[in-house]
């Protein structure tokens, strides 16, 4: 086997739905405003839901479009920066919840770019590791850590779910990546997590809520994203023209635009639902995934761009084939 394949793809996301008129009740902003700089109109707030069972709901249906066991799968990488437990590992519940009896599973931190990262380790892990089916998740409940009195971010961000399942193939499905990272740019965009509280040292501070600034990160956002696809494409040596879609990761459709037009292609070759779901951080991409996969839109032999940008600040795109 000399490749990497996806061969399933999933989604899940809150029943519950929060539209930019109910924001108004909430904060001093408007419709309009939220419309006009972001793209968004409506997302998605859990509140029965949990981190793992929106996981749980997006891994069974990728698994039931990959037509396979759930008892193949022998790696599982999760992606979040919002796990209902600090330990185990999300993947572990995963696993737990799957009835797997063994395999080899973990989480991965790295914002909303985690879904490309976890899919880039997840391939070297089969390759080095020979496991023949992965299943890679990327999933976000920041409505956990938003701070919902903050206008200029409470209305970005959204809660939802996103799963792939790989297997080991003649032909390769992921024929490059780039993953970096940029540590001079933490302090714009980050949330606390408990500070120590122990007999030598008392502190009663709750845990943060998400904090960025806006501007600095989409500045960020926007040179990372051309950044990104023109690498992976010169990696793999391919046009641009090639490309059938780039699924960006979804934050500001402003940022989308912009990338487009750097990139000189047309708009309709990037996938955009930040209109209905806004930023679900980890599980955008994996969700964009599915909605194209489910409405018919990709044919064997494809090319597509997937793309990222999150807290770290990281950025990261994978190049695959379909
Ligand atoms: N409603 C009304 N007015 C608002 C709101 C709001 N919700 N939020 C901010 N404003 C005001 C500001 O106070 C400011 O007012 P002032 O001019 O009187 O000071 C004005 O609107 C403009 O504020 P900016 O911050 O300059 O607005 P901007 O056009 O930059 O849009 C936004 C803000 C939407 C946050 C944008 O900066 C953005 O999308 N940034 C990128 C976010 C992102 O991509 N995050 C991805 C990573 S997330 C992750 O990894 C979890």
């Amino acid at each position: 086997m000399v490749g990497v394949k996806i061969i399933g793809t999933g989604s899940s996301l809150p029943k519950n739905v929060l539209t930019n008129f109910d924001l108004e009740k909430m904060v001093e902003t408007s419709n309009d405003w939220i419309i006009q700089r972001t793209g968004i109109s409506e997302r998605r707030i859990a509140q029965d839901e949990t981190n793992l069972s929106l996981s749980l709901d997006a891994s069974l249906c990728a698994i039931e479009d990959a037509k396979i066991d759930k008892s193949q799968i022998g790696l599982i990488v999760f992606a979040s920066i919002t796990q209902d437990y600090i330990t185990p590992a999300s993947a572990s519940l995963i696993q737990k919840e799957l009835g797997i009896k063994k395999a080899c599973a973990f989480d991965i931190a790295a914002g909303c770019s985690g879904f490309v990262y976890a899919l880039a380790v997840a391939k070297s892990l089969m390759e080095s590791q020979n496991h023949e089916y992965a299943l890679v998740v990327g999933c976000d409940v920041l409505s956990k850590i938003t701070n919902w009195q903050d206008r200029s971010t409470c209305i970005l961000f959204g809660d939802g779910a996103g799963a792939v399942v790989l297997k080991r193939d003649e032909e390769e499905g992921i024929l490059a990546s780039n993953l970096t990272s940029y540590p001079d740019e933490t302090n714009s965009l980050y949330c606390e997590s408990f500070k120590i509280n122990n007999p030598f040292s008392q502190n009663d501070e709750i845990p943060g809520k998400l904090v960025m600034d806006g501007r600095q990160v989409f500045r960020f956002a926007t040179s990372a994203l051309v950044y990104e696809v023109t690498k992976v494409l010169q990696k793999a040596n391919l046009d641009i023209e090639k490309i059938k879609y780039i699924v960006p990761h979804q934050a500001n459709k402003r940022i989308i635009d912009y990338a487009a037009e750097k990139l000189n292609v047309s708009e309709e070759k990037f996938i955009v639902n930040v209109n209905s779901y806004g930023n679900t951080s980890a599980a955008s991409v994996p969700i964009c995934l599915d909605e194209i996969n489910k409405k018919g839109l990709l044919s064997e032999g494809d090319y597509i761009v997937l793309v990222a940008f999150g807290a770290g600040l990281t950025s990261g795109a994978l190049l695959l084939k379909w």
